[in-house]
């Protein structure tokens, strides 16, 4: 390994900071040796209606998985994120919205959000939706995506967000997953100066067989551009709003009810409903919102994920919100319509906290000082890393250029399923090393296994489990709670297994290696290589396909397609283009693969399972090192591979 670049604790940072090294270290060990105790503390920062008395219910036993917390308290969540700071800061900025054009932004009080969410939640109750229904959003980022998110919150409905740059057969699946009441759109969304046919892709969507015929429509103007029109199921946003009065009590929900459903790709099948409830999400984004990125009042934060992923939930809006923040919601793409649109946000609005991923930070990096043109980030305090390890290079470059090596870099590793982050470090705490998640978050208790299970010691590398239930965590899988366990659960028994490696190194700091499952990680955008197979052979050309991730210098790993076509078809330029844009109708063009290999056969065992670890080698290249092939039911196809890869490359 290349030497480790460190960064000690920066004495600026310390100085303001919530808490010191000895500080995390006497907080860590309580959070560990009496959860109870620390959770119940915890558990206060955010407002009770009927305060709990139990707090933690938790089992990782086999058969018997079960995880509640502060399971007979009672609150609404967006009670805690808007209602409860109306007396100290009604006027203060809840929400700033910068629009994908750099003339288009607006600002949205605590007072202003709470009319708006009151308002649409009587909207959702005009259209009979009920505590326990389910929404699904198809949005833009717009303040109204956040509105509908907390609008369900407060009538106790369950939102479902779906990433809009998701296809109409992907959103459909999900709507017929989670039975949704009702979908609420936008005309079309704006990314880098382009348009996005949301409302379009929700009625094809629509049409699909298995959606209820009762799901309806509200749809939000953003563009106002062209859409068709279904009387009895469509309902524009304004006009319903403009019904309704501007007062809703918040519902009281019980901890345990659920929250959100977000679904999110596994290693098999179809995609999983990752379920989220109340209590226990809520005190877990607040916490980690705060102590993660040192949030002190009148700080502008900046996560540029999208709400159609987890980090849009927790930490544009949860988190920050319940802590009374300020957070920022941009509706572009950070390189349009110059390279430095990033850093003029910053300026612009002068942001303190700015947490992006490194598949962005590495599409800087590689346009140089352009970046940066012309702007100061002086504004800036912390900066924030998630999605997929961060290259030490990227990393570096990131505190160097767009920090100007004044912020730390806080390197978070979580997911959909941890409801917030797990292994973090704190910016007055730890001392960083370019590359390093570093250390568990307060309660968390990480371990390395090895392929049996064996908890590793030390220094070492292995398969990362949690040992324990935090209160993020998620608590089943939508209507389907044998293959939570079975996914989660049934590896390494008695651990929550996340499908990530880890190594661990002499000071006990976490280095994560990488998906150990069938999941790639493209720019960030978790996919399972299932999802994209299952699409490929659904074309009538195709008779067999297999994925594997590749090395790839902006987006961390890239699709490496193997398909193999029905005898008559041949490989054509045509059916190149024809093939990718059927990738992108059937998921969305995140699952577009970078390279289609022709392949005329694929390794397979002799009981016929296809060997991944031999396409991956073949894709990357490494084929001195491709190891045992004779237990393959014909060994050469594994030559013939490597010639047409050879074409290929
Ligand atoms: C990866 C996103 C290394 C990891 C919050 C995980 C990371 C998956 C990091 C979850 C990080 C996320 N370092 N890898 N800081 N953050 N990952 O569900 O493989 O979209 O399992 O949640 O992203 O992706 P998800």
């Amino acid at each position: 390994m290349s030497e480790v670049k460190v960064h000690p604790v920066m004495a600026h940072i310390a100085e303001h900071a919530l808490i010191d090294d000895a500080g995390y270290q006497r907080m860590y060990q309580e959070s560990i040796q009496n959860p109870e105790q620390f959770w119940g503390e915890q558990g206060k920062r955010i407002d009770w209606i009927k305060p709990y008395t139990k707090v933690k219910n938790t089992s990782y036993d086999p058969g018997h998985i079960s995880i509640k917390w502060f399971e007979d308290g009672t609150l609404n969540l967006s009670a805690n994120c808007i209602d409860r700071h109306l007396a100290t800061k009604a006027d203060e900025v809840a929400i700033i919205w910068e629009g994908d054009s750099p003339d288009d932004d607006k600002k949205v009080t605590y007072r202003e959000l709470h009319e708006q969410v009151c308002r649409f939640a009587n909207v959702l109750k005009a259209q009979g939706v009920k505590k326990g229904d389910v929404v699904s959003l198809y949005m833009p980022m717009v303040v109204e995506a956040a509105v509908a998110m907390l609008a369900c919150a407060r009538i106790g409905a369950v939102h479902s967000v779906v990433f809009g740059g998701f296809s109409p057969d992907a959103l459909a699946s999900r709507i017929i997953d989670s039975n949704a009441k009702l979908v609420i759109t936008s005309d079309e969304g704006l990314r880098g100066g382009r348009t996005v046919p949301l409302k379009a892709n929700v009625d094809a969507a629509l049409a699909k067989s298995g959606v209820s015929a009762d799901c309806k429509v509200i749809v939000y103007r953003r563009t106002g551009g062209d859409v068709a029109w279904d009387k009895t199921r469509d309902i524009w946003w304004h006009e319903a709003a403009a019904k309704v009065d501007a007062h809703c009590e918040p519902e009281e929900m019980s901890a345990e009810d659920p929250l959100f459903i977000l679904y999110t790709s596994g290693s098999t099948g179809t995609p999983k409903g990752v379920l989220h409830t109340t209590g226990g999400y809520l005190v877990y984004a607040a916490m980690t919102f705060e102590y993660i990125f040192d949030y002190h009042e009148g700080d502008v934060h900046w996560c540029t994920a999208d709400v159609g992923w987890v980090t849009g939930h927790t930490y544009i809006l949860y988190g920050p919100l319940a802590n009374g923040a300020t957070t920022l919601m941009f509706e572009g793409v950070p390189n349009y319509p110059k390279t430095n649109r990033m850093s003029q946000i910053v300026d612009k609005h002068q942001v303190n906290i700015l947490y992006t991923a490194p598949t962005a930070i590495r599409a800087f990096m590689a346009k140089g000082n352009e970046a940066v043109e012309g702007t100061s980030r002086s504004s800036l305090r912390i900066l924030g890393s998630v999605g997929e390890p961060i290259n030490p290079e990227a990393w570096e470059w990131y505190y160097r250029v767009i920090g100007e090596e004044r912020c730390p870099i806080v390197d978070t590793w979580w997911q959909t399923e941890t409801g917030g982050i797990l292994i973090s470090p704190l910016p007055g705490a730890t001392l960083l090393k370019a590359g390093s998640a570093t250390r568990p978050f307060f309660g968390v208790q990480p371990a390395l296994v090895d392929g049996e299970g064996n908890i590793l010691d030390g220094a070492t590398d292995g398969n990362l489990v949690i040992l324990d239930s935090w209160p993020g965590q998620m608590r089943t899988i939508y209507g389907d709670h044998d293959r939570f366990e079975q996914t989660y659960f049934s590896t390494f028994p008695g651990t929550y297994f996340c499908g990530d490696g880890a190594r661990r190194d002499e000071d006990g700091y976490y280095w994560i290696t990488g998906r150990v499952d069938d999941v790639l990680n493209v720019s960030g955008h978790r996919m399972g290589t299932a999802e994209i197979e299952s699409a490929l052979v659904a074309h009538p050309k195709i008779a067999e396909a297999a994925i594997v991730g590749v090395p790839h210098e902006i987006k961390g790993q890239g699709i490496y397609a193997y398909i193999t076509l029905n005898s008559g078809e041949v490989p054509s330029a045509e059916l190149h283009k024809e093939v990718k844009d059927w990738v992108r109708k059937e998921i969305g063009p995140i699952a577009t693969p970078d390279v289609i290999h022709w392949a005329e056969g694929l390794p397979k065992t002799r009981s016929g399972k296809i060997m991944r670890r031999i396409l991956r080698k073949i894709a990357t290249g490494e084929t001195d090192t491709l190891g045992d092939t004779s237990t393959l039911a014909d060994p050469a196809v594994v030559d013939r591979l490597i010639e047409e890869r050879d074409r290929h490359a």
